[in-house]
């Protein structure tokens, strides 16, 4: 098995977990937790959206979080945005990145951010245009790369597709989401290898969900293709909340454990994540999806 001697953890929680959650978690408490999540040592960590607050409340005050983080130096702290009025918010928020989302299903583009893909494709070449002028670097994501809640299976061309599009318009990397979690390994490779013909392989990302307990796997198969980037949910928090049914991104205490062992440097420590993951489960008043946070902790 040849697998990458690095890989690059994308910490979603804050963003894709929390806006899953049926509590609205107060902002300091959000900043709270992307500072223990920066002690740990991640990279890069979504600290929010500047999307409606109507369609996604648990979002809401992202500008109090990111004002409120201790930024690391050499983190990335990304926000998400659906189209110029959240970037305008995001820029007076003193964002320093941006993450915009594309679907490779029509059904759960018009649900997530009621338009087509085509539309949706065109809403962001503004911002990006705004965001390149800026030197804001942007990152993309396609939802639904393995399955889709409304459609089922989605052609992997259709992904690859969507894929090249961001990417054209300037993302640095795009983040392939199996929204739902349904994705096993010989499907993840043949959608990866499809999208790898129009994108090059060391500017995709994986970000899996684990509603069928298949992430892992699925993440192991991404590598052995050369991912070389991997998103990830503190105590496996997280859904989306146009997707009935999807649960938690993988774990990052279970992705870090895994990389552990095989050997691969991620720049993350257990003992400090397992301490971030501690602390928002009490805020939540539940237990970890995290396997190794439950055996751990
Ligand atoms: P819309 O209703 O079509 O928008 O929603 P609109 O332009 O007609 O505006 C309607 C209202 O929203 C107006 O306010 C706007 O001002 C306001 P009103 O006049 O009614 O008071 N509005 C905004 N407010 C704050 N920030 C904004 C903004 N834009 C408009 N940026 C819209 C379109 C995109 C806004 C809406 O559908 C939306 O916010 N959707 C967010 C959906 C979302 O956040 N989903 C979860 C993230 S995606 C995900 O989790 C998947 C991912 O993890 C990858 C994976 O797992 O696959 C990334
Ligand atoms: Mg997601």
């Amino acid at each position: 098995m040849r697998l990458p001697s690095q890989i690059r953890m994308v910490e979603v929680g804050p963003r894709d977990g929390l806006q899953n959650e049926s509590a609205c978690i107060p902002p300091a408490i959000r900043t709270e937790l992307i500072n223990r999540l920066s002690d740990a040592g991640l990279g890069a960590i979504e600290v929010g959206s500047f999307v409606s607050p109507k369609w996604v409340p648990q979002m809401a005050d992202s500008d109090q979080v990111l004002a409120g983080i201790t930024r690391r130096p050499g983190t990335r702290y990304p926000v998400l945005v659906p189209n110029m009025k959240g970037f305008e918010a995001a820029l007076a928020a003193k964002a320093c990145e941006i993450a915009i989302f594309a679907a490779a299903s029509e059904s759960f583009s018009q649900k997530n951010i009621n338009c087509s893909i085509k539309e949706s494709l065109e809403r962001f070449q503004p911002v990006c245009a705004a965001a390149r002028d800026r030197n804001i670097p942007v990152r993309g994501y396609v939802s639904c790369v393995l399955g889709c809640p409304y459609e089922g299976n989605i052609a992997p061309q259709r992904v690859a597709d969507v894929a090249k599009a961001l990417f054209d318009m300037g993302c640095y990397e795009i983040s392939l989401g199996d929204t739902i979690g349904v994705g096993t390994p010989a499907k993840a490779q043949d959608m990866l290898a499809h999208t790898a013909r129009l994108v090059p392989i060391e500017r995709l990302a994986a970000h899996f969900h684990d509603t069928y307990g298949q992430a892992l796997a699925n993440l192991l198969a991404a590598m052995e293709l050369g991912v070389g980037v991997v998103d990830s949910s503190i105590a496996g928090l997280g859904g989306c909340p146009y997707a009935q049914g999807a649960s938690g991104n993988v774990a990052s205490e279970d992705v870090l454990y895994m990389l552990n062992g095989l050997g691969i440097s991620t720049g993350v420590d257990m003992e400090r994540l397992l301490v971030a993951s501690r602390f928002i489960c009490d805020a939540l008043g539940r237990e970890p999806a995290s396997k190794v946070a439950r055996a751990l902790g």
